[in-house]
């Protein structure tokens, strides 16, 4: 079996010549230089199509259609590391889960905002989490906006935000506090995405002490591991005095280029540091991220035959596959 990279799609084909698509985002001219890689070799070995995390790669089913919603699972998208696509998985996941019928509500937990700017959400003079936190007899249904995409919505947030840390720290059981805010709305969602700051300070804490689940994006690049282990031990301590459900979903890894050694090698490492933990579906490297959020939609709006978009629905079913989202 051997591997090439037709136009912007990654192959994989069979001896009988016949082509396993794979939704990784290959950007830019092919190259033959993937033709030795370890994914190949793995392939070659038994005969079956192998996906980018050296697992067989199969499909994920077409999420069957809810009849009813709610309650939803909160999962808090979590890496201490800056940059890494939490941002962008949160915009483009619930765009997905949205796209096959489920009710999302997606909360902006950074006080850079980004959450709310690239879903096109004003944060100025607008309800914002920080209000719900801050004042926690408040109707949150006051700072749910609705947006642009049908079954997305959205709580923003702003740089007020940043003040949390301060007004938080005498609060009695103060790591509770997003819980309390999220169970009064809770039953309207099928699921609930936090999209994290990149810290591990009292907000990331709220976020994971009201989480069902953590998703933790990792950038396919030389650092991606620096921290985990104090992210994972994080969620374990959370784990064990506020949080005992909460549950590791899996790690995602992000801006995946499968031209350069580089990528595919940290991809190994990763793999071979969390196994099956680590989310099939890979997101490829691409342009279209910064331009679609520029646009203030998601990529599966902006671009939605573009590989990328396919790769984040891909990931919408396999947490479905997987039992991370109803
Ligand atoms: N798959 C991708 N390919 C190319 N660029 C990407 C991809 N995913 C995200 N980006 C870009 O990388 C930058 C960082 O992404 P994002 O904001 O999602 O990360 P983040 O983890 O939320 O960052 P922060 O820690 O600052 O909140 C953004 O400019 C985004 O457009
Ligand atoms: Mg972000």
């Amino acid at each position: 079996m051997a591997e090439a990279v037709l136009g912007t799609r990654r192959v994989l084909t069979g001896s009988a010549g016949r082509a396993f698509r794979l939704d990784v985002v290959a950007t830019g001219p092919s190259t033959t230089a993937e033709a030795g890689d370890s994914v190949a070799r793995k392939a070659q070995q038994d005969e079956r199509p192998i996906g980018p995390t050296g697992r067989p790669y199969q499909g994920f089913p077409t999420p069957p259609k809810l009849e009813s919603h709610g309650p939803a699972r909160i999962i808090a998208l979590c890496n201490q590391k800056g940059g890494v696509g939490k941002t962008t998985t949160t915009i483009n996941l619930a765009a997905s889960l949205a796209d096959y019928g489920r009710k999302v509500l997606a909360v902006d937990f950074d006080p850079q905002g980004a959450l709310s700017a690239g879903l096109g959400v004003q944060t100025h003079d607008v309800t914002t989490i920080y209000d719900l936190l801050l004042e926690p007899k408040r109707d949150a249904h006051e700072a749910i906006v609705h947006t642009a995409v049908e079954n997305l919505d959205i709580i923003p947030a702003n740089i007020d935000l940043s003040a949390a840390e301060v007004h938080l720290v005498n609060e009695v059981a103060r790591e509770m506090i997003l819980a309390r805010v999220l169970r009064g709305i809770a039953n309207e969602y099928d699921v609930i995405l936090i999209d994290c700051q990149p810290s591990l300070g009292i907000l990331t804490v709220n976020a994971l002490t009201a989480a069902h689940g953590v998703l933790i994006p990792l950038e396919c690049e030389f650092f991606a591991l620096r921290g985990v282990a104090l992210l994972i031990e994080t969620i374990d301590k959370v784990r064990d005095r506020l949080n005992p459900a909460i549950e590791l979903d899996g790690l995602l890894a992000t801006m995946y280029d499968s031209r350069t050694l580089h990528s595919r090698e940290v991809l190994d490492r990763i793999v071979e540091a969390f196994g099956d933990r680590v989310l099939e579906t890979v997101i490829g490297r691409t342009v279209k991220f910064p331009d679609a959020s520029v646009s203030g939609v998601p990529i599966t709006e902006f671009a939605p035959e573009h590989p990328a978009a396919q790769a984040y629905l891909r990931l919408a079913r396999e947490l479905v596959a997987r039992g991370a989202v109803a």
